[in-house]
């Protein structure tokens, strides 16, 4: 984990030695690694369970999430607890929900690359402290600043296929499509639906056999 020494705050955080802490050190930092500090309103750790297996990233807070404190509770959040509820699958439970970068990007602009490094320690310190054994990436953003490499893709080859990567060993991966784009676009919410379902009886299957 990358410490700096003269970084106090940041150390704090990342000190956390659970999940409970980090999230209380965290939301309560005052963190200013970067600009968007600047502009939010709060600091979004995450929404759902920290003990459940799967996790979710998405790109960072809009206006909703940054007034309440809590990612994907928004019209695309909206979205997605409706479709995994659907499919027999309670986000709030069974996962945990987080972003890429933690604060609010003024007009919901996609994160810049030095935002998504100064947070990085903090998205890395959560799936270490999570420990999932799925993690489902929300959309390009995430992918490209999740995976390292991935930068040239189609989405329409991307999603819905399960992959593992070296740098996360142990971990399944999932893309989807982020929800906002399936609000601009319904055409591809079959699509996302299949993906959920192979998504879930994947999970589901891989916990049985484990158990
Ligand atoms: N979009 C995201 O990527 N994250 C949120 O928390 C909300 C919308």
């Amino acid at each position: 984990m990358p410490f700096d020494l003269f970084d106090k705050t940041q150390n704090k955080i990342l000190d956390s030695g659970t999940y409970d802490d980090f999230k209380k050190n965290l939301a309560r930092s005052n963190c200013d690694k970067c600009p968007l500090s600047t502009s939010r309103h709060r600091i979004v750790v995450d929404r759902g369970n920290p003990r459940a297996k799967v996790l979710m990233i998405g790109e960072a807070p809009g206006e909703n999430e940054d007034l309440q404190g809590k990612a994907f509770v928004g019209r695309a959040g909206q979205l997605l607890d409706t479709l995994m509820k659907d499919i027999g699958f309670d986000t709030n439970l069974e996962s945990l929900i987080i972003n890429v970068v933690k604060c609010r990007p003024p007009e919901n602009r996609a994160p810049k690359p030095a935002e998504v490094l100064a947070c990085n320690p903090f998205l890395k310190k959560q799936i270490e402290l999570v420990a999932p054994k799925f993690i489902i990436l929300l959309g390009a953003v995430a992918l490209k600043h999740i995976i390292p490499g991935k930068k040239e893709f189609s989405m329409a080859n991307t999603t819905g296929k399960f992959f593992e990567h070296p740098d996360f060993p142990g971990i399944r991966f999932m893309v989807l499509y982020h929800p906002a784009y399936i609000l601009r676009d319904p055409r591809k919410k079959p699509v996302m639906i299949e993906h959920l379902k192979r998504f879930k009886d994947f999970r589901d299957r891989l916990l049985a056999t484990a158990s």
